[in-house]
C-alpha cells in the first residue's frame, strides 16, 4: 500500500507528462553580446557597466581594470562561440569577469567525495512505487508546478550547494505534504552542521541526518544566508519543519532515479564542473566533457526526451537539474543532462552514486 503522498505526487507528476517542458520559463536578466559590443574599446566598457550593475554591486572598484580585461576576453569568446553556430545561445552570466581559478575555487568544488555508507543504504532505499520499471510518466518537471520549488539560490563564494540542495529537497516535501511554502536556513547548515565543512563542502545526507537530530530546521527568515562560514548561534522562534529520515535511491539505475524524482525532488551529485563548458552552460541539453576532479551536488526536478525532427529517431533523454549559482546561469538557473549512459554511471557521474531524498517531513 503507497501512502498517501506518494499517489499525490504520482498522479501530479503524470499530469506534467502532457504539458510543455518550459512553458514557464522565460528569458531575463541575459546580456548577449553583438558585433556593435565588440567593435571597439568603448562599446565594450558600456557593455562591461551593464553587466556589472548586475553582477558586481559589492565588488572592489580598484580590480575594476583587471577585471575588464577579463571581461573583454569572455565577451569576445561568447560572441564568437554564437557566431560560429553553437547549439545554444551563449549569454554573459555571473562569471564572465572571472578567471578559471577564481571560478574553480570560489564554485566549482563544493561536495568532497565520499564513500557512502553501505549498511545505511541497505536500510534506507528507496522502494519503487507500482508505476516502475515499465509506467512510468514520459517526463516530469517540478518547474511547472507552482509551490513544489522554492526558486534558484545563490551560493556565492561559499561552497554551499550541498546545504542548497539538501534544503531544496526538504522545502519541495514539505510543500507536497504540508502545503507550505517555506525558505529553509541553508545558513544554519552551513554554520551548525558539523558533520559538514561549510563553506569548504557538504553532503546533503548529512544536513538531512543534522535536520533528524535537532529535530528540525529554522527558515531563512530566522537564520539568513551570509554565504560564508559564521558562528553556529540559535535564533529565536521554533523550527518551521523536520523530517524522519532519508532514502538512497539505487546508484546505477535510471528507471529507479526516473520513479524517485516523479514523486518529489531527489539530490544527485555532479562531477566535472571545472569547464568552460559548464561554467559557460547557458541551455541545451549538456553532455560534458566533465573529466576533472572537482564535484557539486544539487537537486534533480525532472527528466524528459527531447524529440528530433526525424521520425525514426528516438531524440535525446535529459534530466533536469536545478543548479544553485543564480538564475543568470544556465537556462534561468537550470540545466538538462543528458540520460543515459547508466552502466558508465551517467554523465558526469549523475547516477554514479546513491541519490537521495528526505523522507516523513513534520
Ligand atoms: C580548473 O581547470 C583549470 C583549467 O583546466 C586548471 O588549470 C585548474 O587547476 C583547475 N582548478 C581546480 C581547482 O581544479
Ligand atoms: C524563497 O527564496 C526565493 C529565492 O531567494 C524567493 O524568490 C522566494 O520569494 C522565497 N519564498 C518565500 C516563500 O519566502
Ligand atoms: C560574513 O558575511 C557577513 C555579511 O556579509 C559579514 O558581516 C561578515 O563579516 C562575514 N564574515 C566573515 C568571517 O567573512
Ligand atoms: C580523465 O583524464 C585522465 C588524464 O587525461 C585519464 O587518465 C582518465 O582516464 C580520464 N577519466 C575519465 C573518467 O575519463
Amino acid at each position: 500500500m503507497l501512502p498517501a503522498l506518494t499517489m499525490v505526487a504520482t498522479l501530479v507528476a503524470m499530469a506534467l507528462a502532457a504539458s510543455t517542458m518550459t512553458a514557464s520559463i522565460t528569458e531575463a536578466d541575459r546580456i548577449y553580446v553583438s558585433s556593435e559590443n565588440i567593435a571597439s574599446e568603448e562599446s565594450m566598457r558600456v557593455l562591461y557597466e551593464r553587466w556589472y550593475a548586475l553582477h558586481r554591486r559589492d565588488a572592489d572598484p580598484n580590480d575594476k581594470e583587471k577585471r575588464f580585461a577579463i571581461f573583454n576576453a569572455e565577451a569576445r569568446a561568447v560572441y564568437k562561440l554564437n557566431k560560429d553556430g553553437a547549439r545554444v545561445k551563449h549569454h554573459l552570466n555571473l562569471f564572465a569577469d572571472m578567471t578559471q581559478d577564481e571560478y574553480a575555487e570560489g564554485f566549482a568544488n563544493c561536495s568532497p567525495l565520499e564513500i557512502q555508507p553501505r549498511d545505511e543504504i541497505k536500510l534506507n532505499l528507496h522502494q519503487p512505487s507500482q508505476y516502475y520499471p515499465n509506467n512510468l510518466p514520459h517526463s516530469v518537471d517540478w518547474r511547472t508546478v507552482d509551490g513544489v520549488l522554492t526558486g534558484v539560490k545563490k551560493q556565492g563564494r561559499c561552497g554551499s550547494c550541498w546545504a542548497i540542495a539538501a534544503t531544496g529537497a526538504m522545502e519541495s516535501i514539505h510543500f507536497l505534504k504540508n502545503n507550505k511554502r517555506t525558505n529553509l536556513s541553508v545558513q544554519e547548515l552551513v554554520d551548525c552542521s558539523t558533520e559538514n565543512r561549510g563553506c569548504d563542502g557538504g553532503w546533503a545526507e548529512k544536513a538531512f541526518q543534522y535536520v533528524i537530530n535537532k529535530h528540525g530546521i529554522h527558515s531563512s527568515e530566522q537564520y539568513p544566508y551570509v554565504g560564508n562560514g559564521s558562528r553556529c548561534t540559535t535564533p529565536s522562534g521554533s523550527r518551521v519543519m523536520s523530517i524522519g529520515r532519508f532514502v538512497y535511491v539505487r546508484r546505477h539505475n535510471e528507471k529507479q532515479l526516473m520513479d524517485a524524482v516523479s514523486h518529489w525532488p531527489v539530490v544527485v551529485p555532479f562531477f566535472g564542473t571545472n569547464s568552460t563548458v559548464f561554467m559557460r552552460y547557458s541551455g541545451g541539453i549538456f553532455r560534458g566533457p566533465c573529466n576533472d576532479t572537482q564535484r557539486h551536488q544539487f537537486l534533480l526536478v525532472g527528466y524528459g526526451t527531447m524529440p528530433s525532427d526525424d521520425a525514426n529517431d528516438p531524440g535525446v533523454k535529459y534530466w533536469v537539474v536545478q543548479n544553485t549559482w543564480g538564475e543568470s546561469w544556465g537556462e534561468r538557473g537550470y540545466m538538462l543532462v543528458e540520460r543515459g549512459h547508466e552502466t558508465d554511471g551517467g554523465v558526469c557521474g549523475i547516477s554514479s552514486r546513491h541519490a537521495v531524498y528526505p523522507a516523513h517531513p513534520k
